[in-house]
């Protein structure tokens, strides 16, 4: 069964046509255009900019996606997302399966972001633990059946994506700061740290808590604060705090995760959404779960943003039919 994938949730427009392929999902064309560079100036996503872009970039994104395939049907994200981007998926998806009389499938954008663990040869073995790290979400999921999920953990205040782009904000850099600070924190080797003396250093909040409650606001205020004592910001300074930033955030991830894993007893531990791109936080995840003798999966770096090859595989394997009067739906949670 070949799917058109759609995804236009918030500033990227995308289209891809999937088919099964054994206990996980095929990729056959994956086309993904971005308005990153139009929000840039803003430091932030402008909304109605976001929805502007996604009218003029979604027929030829779902043209050069769907080439010369014949699709049997048409699936798409209606949540959580902007409403204005939204809409423009949501429609489109509507008007293409009712011309082509083809199954409409909703997905949940986040439960997509778990599922392109399946985009490749081996998938996870369940029961598994999930840690979905978004620009808007942070949440731990405990999935004992493709079907069954259930809501273990997370934050209380800001997500891990929203902590990176607020520190690359306080750091002067660019928009979308999570793989700008990755960068600047991969700089620092292990020697310059410790000839700094680890001078910097931030809070790792809740990390000797009891439970799966996580918090990043802490770690952005404190960060704040340790930019504000400097005069003037040398580049080798702003790389030692983004190393520091990574290692607070990753250091609260990797603990929560770990302890989830104490509790359930799993068979994988699967990492999702646009920081899952992170490369210390891959690296040091991996390291830790197969330590335990638990399988790891994370998608290809290209997978973890968004993109709509991961609605496509949502839709195979949750399928979930939907009426023509679909909606979006901007709150929507994982569960
Ligand atoms: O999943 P995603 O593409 O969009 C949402 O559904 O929110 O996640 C975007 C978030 C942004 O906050 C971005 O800064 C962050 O993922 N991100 C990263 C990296 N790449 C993207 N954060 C840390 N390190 C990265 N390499
Ligand atoms: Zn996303």
């Amino acid at each position: 069964m070949k799917i058109l994938a759609i995804e236009s949730t918030c500033d990227e427009t995308a289209a891809a046509v999937v088919e099964n392929y054994g206990k996980g999902v095929r990729v056959i064309k994956s086309v993904v255009a971005s308005s990153v560079e139009m929000h840039q100036k803003y430091g932030g996503i402008v909304p109605e900019v976001a929805a502007r872009e996604q009218i003029k970039s979604i027929i030829p994104v779902i043209m050069e996606a769907v080439h010369e395939e014949t699709i049997d049907a048409v699936a798409v994200s209606y949540g959580p997302g902007l409403m204005g981007s939204l809409l423009v998926g949501v429609e489109t998806a509507k008007a293409l399966a009712w011309a082509w009389n083809k199954p409409l499938l909703r997905v949940n954008h986040l439960a997509a972001h778990v599922l392109a663990n399946w985009l490749g040869e081996e998938v996870p073995e369940l029961p598994a633990v999930g840690l979905v790290v978004s620009g808007g979400h942070t949440d731990l999921i405990l999935l004992e059946s493709l079907e069954k999920w259930t809501w273990i953990g997370g934050t209380r205040d800001d997500a891990a994506g929203e902590a990176f782009d607020k520190a690359a904000r306080i750091l002067g850099l660019p928009y979308p700061g999570g793989p700008e600070v990755d960068k600047a924190a991969g700089k620092v080797g292990d020697e310059e740290l410790d000839k700094s003396d680890h001078k910097y250093k931030l809070p790792r909040p809740l990390i000797h808590e009891p439970g799966l409650g996580m918090s990043f606001s802490g770690i952005k205020a404190a960060i704040s604060r340790l930019v504000s004592k400097e005069d003037r910001l040398s580049e080798t300074n702003r790389n030692l705090i983004a190393r520091e930033f990574t290692e607070a955030v990753t250091d609260v991830l990797i603990s929560k995760t770990m302890s989830a894993v104490d509790i359930y007893h799993p068979k994988s531990v699967i990492m999702a959404g646009g920081v899952a791109a992170n490369n210390k936080l891959r690296e040091s995840l991996k390291h830790e779960v197969e330590m335990t003798g638990v399988k790891f999966f994370v998608p290809e770096i290209k997978f973890c943003g968004d993109n709509a090859a991961m609605v496509g595989a949502a839709a195979i394997l949750r399928p979930d039919n939907s009426q023509p009067d679909l909606k979006p739906d901007p709150g929507l949670s994982i569960v």
